[in-house]
Order: C-alpha cells, then structure tokens, then sequence
C-alpha cells in the first residue's frame, strides 16, 4: 500500500525541513542541472512590478513558506519595500534565512516562525504576497489562500507559483528502470494539492485571478553522480533502507544497475497572480 503523500504527511516534515541540507542540496544539484527557466525569485519581482500598481513604493511584503529565504532576500534587494516579512513553519530554515540575510546591506528583512493557515499578520497588512512552492504542502491550500486575501490590502498582490503534476517524470523512469523503486512512475505527484492545473482555481476561491504563467524549466543532470544529488532529496520513492538522503549510495546503485548517462528532465513552473476581490471585505 501507497504511503500517504509525503508533502501531505506532518510527520514527514521534520525529515523535509527539520535541516536546512535536504533543501540547500536538492536546489544546488537542481541548480546547477538547469538548462533553461529564468530564476524563479527574479520572475516573481519582475511579475510585481509589472502588475502591482506601485511596484516602486511597495510597504510589507510577505514571503509565505520563505524556507532558507531564497526569494524573500531577492525581493529585499531588487524592490525595496519598507519591510520584507519571511514566514516559514521550520526553524531550522529560518535560521539559515535569518544567517543569509546578514549580507544584505540594509536591515529590511524579517524572519518569522509560524503556520501559513493562520497568518500572524493585521488584516490588510501587506502589498505583496508571495507563495512559492509552498502551498502542496497543505491539505487545505484554499485555507491558505484565504489567509492570503485576508492579510492583503487593497490593491494589493498575491503571486502564487507551484509546478505541474508531472515534472521531472524522467526521474521515475530513471528510477524505474535502475530497479531502486519498480513502482517509481506510479506514486502520486507530490504536487497534488496545489499545482499548475489547479492552482487558478484554488486562488479564485477568495482573490480575483488576474494573470497566469506558465514556463517550462529544463535540467540535465550530468551522469549518475549529479542525478544521485538530486534523487536523494526526494521522499516521493519507496527505496530501499539507508538510500534516501544518501547520495553516495544512491550513485553507486545506480552505477551498478544502468551505464552512466546524461538526464534531461522538465517540470512546468506556474505563476499565478490575482488581487483582492473588489468590493469584498477582507
Ligand atoms: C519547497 S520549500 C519552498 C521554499 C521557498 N518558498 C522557495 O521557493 O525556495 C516549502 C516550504 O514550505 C514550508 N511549509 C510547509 N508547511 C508550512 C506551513 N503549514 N506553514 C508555513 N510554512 C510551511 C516548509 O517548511 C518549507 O520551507
């Protein structure tokens, strides 16, 4: 029997976001894998300031499920609001987000532990909202949407991103085929909850949708080595014991089971931005 979804299970997420490495390291062997896609954070801010009335006078922008920070730190330095707001329910993330905003040059960042079904911010409070790759982790996305439209002010934006049900499916067959997880292909996408066939609809459950954007990033990954990092970052496959979160282990089983080879693997980047509904009280 099928596990429940990782990315859905609360007791999965301490191994998830307990340490800031399973993140660092699937980003850096995703990173450097990448062939074509813009950067995500960058997108986001040239999505703010293409659709937000005031991009260049911009007062608290919240970064939900911010992680280590990534696109909250790009945000600080490329709009320059008064305030950056980074929330995130694992500590251990926020530390490092906490570390890495050390090096901006004005103090305009914080870092906040909490729950993103219950934003610990005014009604109205912020200009921006940003949610990426954050709301598949919840059973209740629409909640967390809500929360959203609660805590934006008038005018305000929300940008919403996820990834299709079906990126990076060349790693199941991958893993398939090299006999670590037979039933690799056959798992649920840990996507979900929240992805890009279904994210405009959740949003328009409490916020007017005003744009969607779809981009497809392409990765090659450059034999068994770099494509181990990846995979042992993974929680979506059933592998065997002492496989996952060990790279080393995992390249030497894929070197033992398939000639070494490039990996060139797809996921579809959604962006969805949308405002207050107007004339509904927040
Ligand atoms: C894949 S990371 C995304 C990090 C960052 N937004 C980015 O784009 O790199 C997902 C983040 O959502 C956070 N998260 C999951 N459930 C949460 C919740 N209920 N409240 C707040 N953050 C949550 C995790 O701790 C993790 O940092």
């Amino acid at each position: 029997m099928n596990e429940p979804n990782p990315f859905l299970n609360p007791a999965r997420q301490r191994d998830l976001y307990g340490h800031a490495s399973r993140l660092a390291g699937r980003t850096s062997a995703l990173m450097r894998a990448k062939i074509s896609g813009r950067p995500v954070p960058e997108t986001i801010v040239s999505l703010v300031q293409t659709h937000h009335g005031q991009p260049d006078r911009l007062g608290v922008v919240l970064d939900i499920g911010c992680g280590r920070g990534t696109s909250s730190l790009v945000i600080a330095e490329q709009l320059r609001p008064r305030r950056v707001v980074g929330l995130d329910a694992a500590p251990s993330l926020l530390a490092q987000a906490r570390e890495r905003a050390k090096e901006l040059p004005d103090n305009t960042v914080d870092f906040v532990e909490g729950d993103f079904h219950d934003l610990p911010l005014p009604t109205g409070s912020s200009d921006v909202v940003v949610a990426a790759f954050c709301l598949y982790h919840s059973p209740q996305p629409r909640d967390v949407i809500a929360q959203i439209a609660r805590v934006l002010a008038p005018g305000g934006l929300a940008v919403l991103v996820t990834k299709g049900l079906d990126s990076y499916q060349e790693m199941d067959r991958l893993v398939a085929s090299a006999g670590l997880d037979p039933r690799a292909a056959q798992h649920e996408s840990l996507y979900t909850a929240a992805h890009s066939g279904n994210l405009a609809d959740l949003a328009a459950s409490s916020l007017d949708v005003i744009a969607v954007l779809d981009e497809e990033h392409v990765f090659t990954f450059d034999g068994h080595d770099h494509t181990a990092q990846y995979l042992a970052t993974n929680p979506k496959y059933d592998l065997a014991p002492g496989l996952y979160g060990n790279p080393g282990a995992l390249a030497a089983n894929l070197h033992e089971f398939l000639p070494d080879q490039l990996l060139t693997t797809r996921s579809r980047i959604t962006f969805v931005l949308a405002q207050p509904i107007e004339g509904q009280p927040a």
